[in-house]
């Protein structure tokens, strides 16, 4: 977002663009681990000295998901209300003034940092039956205000889509600070995410404080804002962590953000007690427990930190994880912390006293049984800030609060759309109509509008596709997920249209037999098998299934698999670990490829490099393009922060099939996967639930924080080889 960004930057990024969707108007179509129940909003309460049910407020207005919220403090606020009457209505004067709040909002298909003035009508209220139910109705006169939406104005679309996080200000300025994912590294593996300022107020330039070629996240701007600390891969970039991201917490001042100090080796999450004292999480390499730590910066009258006389403490035993801290700068005593402890399912918000080094409980009190992720503190201390699952009250996204069945993302390609479907492995009918996708378990069908959702199949199913030529049918694999070469999965057609939709097994013997791909004319399915000891690819006859024939496409001691037929039937395309081979992930990089179906043209389109992963490809309408999920642009933030998620780094991309013009079209720090890619172009407009069977806020914590010091040195998560 540089004002100094040249044009033949942007020109070149546009033909980028263009190259890599030559084709007609289509739409995406792809998966979010979790998401469509997360219905965050964000919620305080006071800290002392009686800590009830009665008084939490929950601070958003119930729309979409919020999160990681900040206060600025009275002196940043004022000014930040003067700003807002300048922009919308003027917020009417009120006595005590009014509050403001700054967070994260993916309202509108996107993320987006906005301020919220409201007066907090009644902090504390008479006692209610139902303390979860306390809700914004105490907010009155709500004014909000997105903050970046003055650069985004008459700007391209590579920065309205992309994501933004953890904003704050920028001591007694209108500097909004805050990350964001809109500048390509240009560099697979290598994280979009970098630290900027933008004033809010007139001209709304913006900086760049990260240097390029790096990452930050968690930037934290010390009170008197002249010190900003960040998580920072510094120059090594990512290896592929996923629990633990092994950042440094790199210090600089914010007027000159290119004299950057390393004041910890391995942190994150920094918070400013002062300006000279850091709280920050670390997951011990001894005992595994993720624990807060104090940094004691040295004198910098020389403007310099070294790194050997900051002094470093662990303030939080082992026995429990305790992390992203918070600090208020007018109470030295109390830090807030989120804390998963043995015996409990769920993350909560706790207070520490630093010097008795004793916890005060928060959230549990009010509920018990919910997460609570990434506490920020009031100014003076007083409230504690985090944001949780609101549960079925408020606007789920649809109407009437029921979670989204298609959620409309805003493209940063104008002639593709995008939605997130509220299921996995989708895919279309030829005719755009009807969409097929799985539930883990479960296949079901329903209608683009998601009107006539129906399971056809209640087991455990993956993968889904369409014949081109017999109406209904559909091809999936039934059977474990992610197992093993010789595991119990066959590869089975059913007619949807048919009662009682007959299941038709097209192979036997269970040899891990799956992801099925119908060839254009209705003769052929594509599918992966580990019938010689290896995954590869094979191809069988669409009606009689491999008693009517069967061929072996591909060969090798590897893993060839989610493979796709193009809509003009000259290329199969599907993700090989062939380069690298292996269980380990570190060996077990997977590519995209394509091939002739007659076993010709082997071609690789897409590869992120040793231990990379690009999976699931699908080919779009016109058959030039392939979108896949990737980890070209690793992660976006520290994945602590968020609820679980196998492979934080998925993110959505679409390439050209001669390997050019790779566009990423997601934007998050979640698990974005299976896309598929519908032959129409569907209006962008959300589609509510309408058969709905599972419960807002049915998602997980990290699972890696359920249990410590035995899983410090296992290695990530195996899904990815499916
Ligand atoms: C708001 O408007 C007044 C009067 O036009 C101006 O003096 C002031 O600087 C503006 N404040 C901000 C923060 O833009
Ligand atoms: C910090 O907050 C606690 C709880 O509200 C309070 O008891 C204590 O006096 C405060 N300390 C300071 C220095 O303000
Ligand atoms: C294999 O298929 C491709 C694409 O249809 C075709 O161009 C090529 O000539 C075929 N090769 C053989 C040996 O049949």
């Amino acid at each position: 977002m540089k004002k100094t960004q040249t044009p033949l930057l942007l020109l070149l990024l546009l033909l980028l663009l263009i190259s890599a969707v030559a084709g007609l108007p289509s739409t995406i179509y792809f998966t979010t681990l979790g998401r469509s129940r997360y219905t965050f909003d964000i919620f305080t309460l006071p800290i002392l000295p009686t800590i009830n049910g009665q008084d939490e407020v929950q601070l958003t207005d119930g729309q979409s998901v919020n999160y990681n919220g900040h206060f600025p403090s009275p002196s940043q606020s004022s000014s930040l209300l003067s700003l807002v009457s300048n922009h919308t209505i003027p917020y009417p004067s009120s006595s005590p003034p009014p509050h403001v709040l700054i967070y994260v909002t993916e309202r509108h298909g996107t993320t987006n940092i906005y301020l919220d003035v409201y007066t907090p009508k009644t902090f504390t209220t008479k006692p209610h039956k139902n303390p979860s139910r306390r809700s914004a109705l105490e907010i009155t006169n709500r004014v909000q205000f997105p903050l970046l939406d003055h650069p985004v104005k008459g700007s391209s679309s590579t920065f309205t889509t992309t994501m933004k996080d953890r904003p704050s200000i920028l001591g007694d300025t209108d500097e909004l600070i805050y990350v964001s994912t809109h500048e390509d590294p240009g560099r697979p593996r290598r994280s979009w995410a970098a630290v900027y300022s933008t004033r809010i107020g007139p001209g709304g330039e913006t900086r760049r404080l990260t240097p390029r070629g790096q990452a930050d996240f968690s930037p934290a701007v010390s009170p008197s804002g002249e010190w900003i600390a960040v998580a920072s891969e510094g120059e090594r970039g990512w290896g592929g962590e996923v629990e633990d991201l092994n950042t440094d917490i790199i210090v600089f001042r914010s007027s000159e953000p290119e004299k950057r100090f390393r004041a910890v080796r391995h942190g994150g999450w920094p918070t400013w007690l002062d300006d000279s004292t850091l709280y920050f999480h670390r997951r011990s390499s001894v005992d595994g427990w993720v624990s807060v730590y104090r940094a004691v910066l040295p004198n910098r009258r020389g403007g310099e930190i070294r790194e050997r006389l900051v002094k470093v403490e662990r303030l939080t035993p082992p026995g429990f994880h305790a992390f992203a801290p918070a600090a208020s700068p007018t109470n030295k005593t109390f830090i807030a912390v989120a804390t998963r402890r043995p015996g409990s399912a769920f993350r909560h918000i706790e207070l520490f006293d630093v010097d008795r080094r004793r916890f005060v409980e928060v959230t549990r009190i009010v509920s018990p049984n919910a997460h609570h992720y990434n506490p920020f503190m009031f100014h003076d201390g007083s409230r504690v800030g985090y944001h949780k699952c609101r549960g079925s009250e408020g606007d789920g996204g649809g109407k009437n609060g029921s979670p989204l069945f298609l959620e409309s993302l805003e493209s940063p390609i104008p002639s593709v759309n995008l939605f997130r479907i509220d299921g996995s492995f989708p895919s279309f009918s030829p005719d755009g109509e009807r969409i097929a996708y799985v539930g883990l378990p479960g296949l079901y069908v329903a209608n683009r509008d998601g009107s006539g959702k129906r399971e056809v199949f209640p087991g455990l199913a993956f993968a889904t596709g369409w014949d081109w030529k017999r109406k209904g049918v559909v091809y999936t694999s039934i059977g474990p997920v992610f197992a093993t070469e010789q595991s119990g999965v066959d590869v089975v057609s059913i007619n949807v249209d048919e009662p009682g939709a007959p299941i038709k097994k097209l192979t036997t013997g269970g040899h891990n037999n799956a992801f099925p791909s119908a060839s254009p004319d209705g003769k052929w399915v594509v599918f992966r098998s580990g019938r010689s000891g290896h995954k590869n690819l094979y191809i069988m006859d669409a009606i009689e299934g491999e008693k009517g024939g069967i061929r072996r496409l591909t060969e090798g001691p590897w893993t060839d698999t989610m493979c796709n037929w193009s809509p003009d039937g000259e290329w199969i395309a599907f993700a090989s670990d062939r380069d690298k081979p292996g269980d380990k992930p570190a060996a077990g990089s997977f590519a995209i490829y394509i091939i002739h179906p007659n076993g010709t043209g082997l071609r690789r389109v897409v590869y992120t490099g040793e231990g990379g992963k690009a999976n699931h490809p699908w080919f779009s309408p016109d058959s030039k393009s392939i979108a896949f999920t990737t980890d070209y642009a690793a992660v976006s933030a520290e994945p602590i922060a968020n609820p679980h998620h196998y492979q934080p780094y998925g993110d959505i991309f679409a390439a050209n099939i001669d390997g050019s013009g790779i566009t990423r079209l997601t934007h998050n720090a979640y698990e974005d996967g299976t896309p598929t890619w519908g032959p129409k172009y569907m209006k962008p407009t959300d589609v509510a639930e309408q058969l709905n069977d599972k419960e807002t806020c049915e998602f997980d914590d990290c699972h890696w924080l359920s249990e410590a010091s035995k899983q410090v040195n296992q290695v990530q998560d195996k899904r990815v080889c499916a």
